[in-house]
């Protein structure tokens, strides 16, 4: 039996077909919503990266100032972008790309950038926000993963999830996410890491198993229960090639999965547009 995918896509356009009005209001109101950009050096993952953020605001219509910083720049540098962004009226949300050159200290950034601003949800302020109930920018993969389950009418509450992995990009806003008291999700939660070395029993209790941890083909059919959900998220990239955590053949034994290119991606970056106009509405007192 083959899975039914889930692809991203979908998800995503559906994300921004909500958003086309709300900009053309903000624009109207003279609010075009603005979504800076910062990279630091010539690393080319990077930069393409945020030229794609920066091609797709466009695209919605938004502004995209783009600050490029040289890569022998220090923190203190960075810093100093960063306030400029947090008091340039014009500028919603920012990201500072990652990674960059490793004498960043990237933890001083991201706690310069206004948690108001933090198109990441990455922000302690942010974190705490989430753990607390209370509205904010979230951790764009985590909230388009949700989008996922609930587009495709996977049902997520009282179930078993498996997150493995607990990094702060993904497996730990997860955690707190999908256990949050809401109907989208009320889910019981396990999060696996090396430190659990039977892993792989937890995984195969989990009604919906989600891949966060960054190792190609880790997830292999017999770490699968038989029709579980299997969203794969982790992914580590050789050259241009992208190596996903879920290996092909758990197609074959989930009931639903994630195409392993054209799943989290497309929903992590609609997410991101998503955070960029909640802020625009929020700063221009719409929400
Ligand atoms: N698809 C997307 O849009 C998207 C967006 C962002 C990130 N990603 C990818 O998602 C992955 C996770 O990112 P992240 O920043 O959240 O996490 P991270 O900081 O890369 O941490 C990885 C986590 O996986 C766990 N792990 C690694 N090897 C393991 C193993 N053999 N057994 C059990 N657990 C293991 C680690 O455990 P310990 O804590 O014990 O070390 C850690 O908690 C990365 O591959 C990243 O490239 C994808």
């Amino acid at each position: 039996m083959s899975a039914v995918m889930m692809p991203g896509g979908p998800v995503a356009d559906a994300v921004f077909a909500d958003l086309g009005p709300r900009i053309e209001k903000l624009k109207a109101d003279g609010r075009t919503p603005g979504l800076a950009t910062v990279l630091i050096g010539d690393d080319e993952p990077s930069a393409r990266y945020v030229a794609m953020k920066m091609r797709k605001a466009t695209e919605l219509g938004c502004h995209s100032p783009h600050v490029h910083l040289p890569g022998d720049v220090t923190t203190s540098e960075v810093i100093e972008a960063v306030h400029r962004l947090n008091d340039d009226d014009a500028v919603d949300a920012m990201l500072v790309q990652y990674p960059g050159p490793p004498h960043i200290d990237f933890d001083a950034v991201l706690m310069a950038v206004d948690p108001d601003k933090d198109v990441d949800g990455l922000h302690p302020t942010n974190v705490g926000r989430l753990a607390l109930g209370l509205p904010g920018p979230v951790s764009c993969t985590p909230a388009g993963i949700e989008a996922i389950l609930t587009h495709y009418g996977v049902p997520v509450a009282g179930r078993h999830v498996v997150i493995v992995g607990r990094g702060v990009t993904i497996g730990r806003p997860l955690s707190i996410l999908l256990s949050q008291k809401r109907p989208t999700a009320n889910a019981a939660v396990t999060v696996v890491h090396t430190g659990v070395p039977d892993w792989a029993d937890h995984a195969r209790r989990a009604d919906i198993l989600v891949a966060a941890a960054g190792v190609p083909g880790m997830i292999q059919p017999e770490h699968v229960r038989p029709g579980a959900v299997v969203v794969g998220a982790g992914v580590r990239y050789e050259g241009r090639t992208l190596l996903p955590d879920v290996d092909e053949a758990c197609e074959e034994v989930a009931g639903w999965i994630t195409p392993r290119v054209g799943g989290v991606g497309p929903t992590t970056i609609a997410m991101l547009f998503r955070n960029l106009v909640e802020a625009a509405e929020r700063r221009a007192g719409l929400s």
